[in-house]
């Protein structure tokens, strides 16, 4: 059991860095979904989250950072390109892969000779981060809040559904309310000559590009564990169907120009990619909290965005 803490004032901030030193949880918003943090530098903290997530131990995880200052800390041999990436997109939904310095032990990068760091773009998570940078710590790790394979959460309450029961009272949930983008961070690998998507997210190959003048390779391919990459994984319990026609009973995610066919459970219609993006979780969880047996979805189609809800969904589906 955790407390959830809904008016995260400075003085609130302040005190969720201590007890994170102290070895505490703070689960938090970003702009993607919300993490459950632990300090970086503490080992045994580290791996209570991972027993709290009953997440598989070689999992690498995401190391949150106050600033650029901090990346030298953590990480070398940066490439000119992801030097252009995080001056265009830090803070915000992107995690880059880069090769770890002595200091990003094992027990965070899953035993591979690289860490990934993430400055993200949200008003709580960054003052946490300053906090905590302001009495000694030098990055927060916080993998999405929820048990392993289940699906992200977007809120605080389904933060507390995922995990209260696995937390400690000393533990904390801090209320930011819905993550704005609702998808996790893009991941780029950038400890090659180019960057590779591992991950796709709102931050798109298009905008990769750009930012950098490099084209990249139509497939990924890597020799990089990522746990999001296992076969199934953000899946809800119900059973989640692609396309096809919507039966009675079954839920049904499409976007708000596809009707509703009679007897069906409509659990979400967004107006655009960006909202389907940010409904997609609450959606998925809707549909488990109604006990309902099958979703159908309707993917958007396009580019950038809606690339990665297409990822996500797929995901869902896999058996
Ligand atoms: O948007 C996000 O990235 C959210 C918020 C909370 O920041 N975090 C998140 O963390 O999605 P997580 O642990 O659920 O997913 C991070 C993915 C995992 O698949 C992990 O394997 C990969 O990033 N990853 C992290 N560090 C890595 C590393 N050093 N090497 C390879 N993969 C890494
Ligand atoms: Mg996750």
């Amino acid at each position: 059991m955790a407390t959830i803490i809904s008016q995260c004032s400075l003085s609130v901030l302040r005190q969720s860095a201590e007890k994170l030193k102290a070895g505490d949880l703070i689960a938090f918003p970003t702009e993607t979904v919300y993490g459950i943090g632990a300090d970086a530098q503490n080992m045994k903290a580290v791996a209570r989250m991972y027993e709290v997530k009953n997440r598989p131990a070689n999992h690498p995880v995401i190391v949150h950072i106050a600033g650029l200052n901090d990346v030298d800390y953590w990480a070398k041999d940066v490439p000119e390109y992801a030097i252009n990436l995080m001056r265009d997109f830090w803070p915000g939904p992107m995690t880059l892969l880069l090769k770890r310095r002595g200091v990003a032990g094992d027990y965070l990068t899953g035993g591979q000779e690289i860490v990934g760091l993430r400055i993200p773009a949200n008003s709580l998570a960054l003052g946490l981060l300053s906090q905590f940078k302001a009495i000694g710590g030098k990055g927060i790790v916080a993998p999405s809040a929820n048990r392993y394979g289940a699906v992200s959460p977007t809120t605080a309450q389904a933060v507390g559904e995922e995990l209260s029961d696995y937390l400690l009272p000393g533990d904390q949930i801090l209320d930011g309310g819905i993550c704005l983008v609702g998808v996790e961070s893009t991941i780029i690998d950038c400890s090659g000559d180019n960057p590779t998507i591992l991950r796709p997210g709102a931050v798109s190959s298009e905008m990769i590009e750009k930012s950098t003048g490099i084209i990249l390779d139509s497939v990924g391919e890597t020799r990089i564990r990522v746990s999001g990459s296992d076969k199934q994984h953000y899946a809800p319990k119900a059973k989640v169907l692609i396309d096809g026609q919507c039966q009675e009973g079954e839920g049904l995610i499409a976007m708000s120009d596809v009707a509703t066919p009679q007897g069906a459970i409509r659990l979400a219609e967004p107006n655009s990619i960006e909202e389907y993006a940010r409904v997609l979780y609450a959606a998925l969880r809707k549909a488990d909290n109604q006990g309902l047996r099958t979703i159908r979805v309707i993917p958007p189609s396009g580019s950038g965005l809606a690339v990665a809800i297409r990822d996500r969904i797929s995901r869902a589906a896999a058996i």
